[in-house]
């Protein structure tokens, strides 16, 4: 597929494996990521494959029937498979008892658009029998239908990665990579144009809804600008401080505001990566647009005809690189939960409706 061309089908998903092997040892596994990025196909899939069905805590009736009687939805054929946990948060308790009842693996898969560890009491509800995976957008090679192997290349045979041919991808096909990003949705646009409405329609909701649904924020117009300015250090050194002066939030309001950014996958905070000994830049926590689109309004992204030279438009892409590193890293220490949780019992994450009452994250 050349850059930029539009889907054609279901992309064959690594993850989907990965998640299908994970269930013959983890009772529950709760598959978590941004909107839209495909974790409902995803559990479609793994419900199919088990012939259960999926219940759908989107569906407002099915939502109700839900909260009514969890004990009942939850004693179905394993895999139960649950869309959109985090609207009927008793089906946690509710899994919780039917696992004390029968704790063997593949009982549950649970899907969710808001990070786990940004639901106090659902992080509390399964300590130690829940699996995470975060379901990234579709990667290049997904897209291009190419399985990957470069970080196991990487680390067993770096040798074999280096290369003395010249890239065939031009300059215009790495920038219209670099914009279109792995949701299905935008790359089904054909435009450069289309999908950049769509990610402007996209990041709108996700700020009026789904922030309204997880906190009560007092500031809430300033949420759009700090996202901007966020995404604009991608790939820098992070400074929420002078995001948020940008916004015209107080510094622990602008950390209080990213972290809820953070919680509903709309920027992704990467750790750092040195032992406190080394550099001393090196330590503080850098940063990571999770759309993988590039920001296009923070630069000059716009395809171009341009041909040469065949070489990534950026002098940071190298962030992609350490991005996958440290999810490697952190895979092997902790399953599939890409990094530390970056909002563990923070106690200013505090949900709105569904979770507790008013508390707020404003200072
Ligand atoms: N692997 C895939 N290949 C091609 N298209 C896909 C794939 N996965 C999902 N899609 C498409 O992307 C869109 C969003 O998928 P889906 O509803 O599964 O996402 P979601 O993460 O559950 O979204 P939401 O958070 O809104 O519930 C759908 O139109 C779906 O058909
Ligand atoms: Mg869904």
């Amino acid at each position: 597929m050349s850059a930029g061309a539009p889907l054609r089908g279901l992309v064959s998903r690594q993850i989907a494996d990965v998640a299908q092997r994970r269930l013959t040892d983890e009772p529950v596994l709760a598959l978590q990521g941004p909107r839209a990025v495909g974790k409902t196909t995803l559990l479609r899939r793994l419900a199919a494959a088990h012939g259960t069905v999926v219940i759908d805590l989107d569906d407002l009736e099915t939502r109700d029937a839900v909260a009514a009687d969890p004990a009942i939805f939850v004693s179905g054929p394993a895999p139960v498979c649950i869309d959109e946990y985090q609207h009927v948060p008793l089906v946690l308790d509710a899994i919780k008892a039917e696992l004390n009842r029968d704790g063997a693996p593949g009982r549950f898969v649970i899907t969710g658009s808001t990070r786990h560890d940004a639901l106090p009491q659902a992080a509390q509800a399964l300590t130690g029998r829940l699996h995470l995976m975060t379901v990234y957008p579709l990667s290049q090679g997904e897209i291009s239908g190419v399985h990957e192997h470069l970080i196991e290349t990487l680390f067993n045979a770096p040798d074999a990665v280096v290369t003395a041919n010249a890239s065939t991808t031009s300059r215009a096909e790495y920038i219209e990579r670099a914009t279109s990003g792995g949701f299905p949705p935008a790359l089904l646009r054909q435009t450069y144009a289309a999908r950049a409405r769509w990610f402007d329609d996209y990041i709108s909701l996700c700020l009026e809804r789904d922030v309204a649904e997880l906190a009560r924020i007092q500031q809430k117009a300033a949420l759009p600008q700090l996202l901007t300015r966020l995404a604009a250090q991608t790939a820098q050194v992070l400074n929420v401080a002078a995001a948020g002066q940008a916004a015209g939030l107080k510094a622990r309001t602008a950390e209080n505001y990213t972290r809820l950014l953070e919680a509903l996958f709309l920027i992704h905070r990467l750790p750092a990566w040195a032992r406190p000994s080394a550099h001393a830049p090196l330590r503080c926590p850098s940063y990571m647009w999770s759309t993988q689109a590039w920001p296009p309004d923070c630069c000059d992204s716009r395809p171009t005809s341009s041909t040469a030279p065949n070489r990534p438009p950026y002098s940071n892409s190298a962030t992609y690189w350490r991005h996958s590193s440290s999810a490697r890293r952190s895979s092997r220490s902790h399953g599939w939960t890409e990094y530390p949780p970056s909002v563990t019992g923070e106690p200013t994450m505090v949900p709105r409706s569904n979770w507790s009452s008013n508390a707020t994250t404003d200072q």
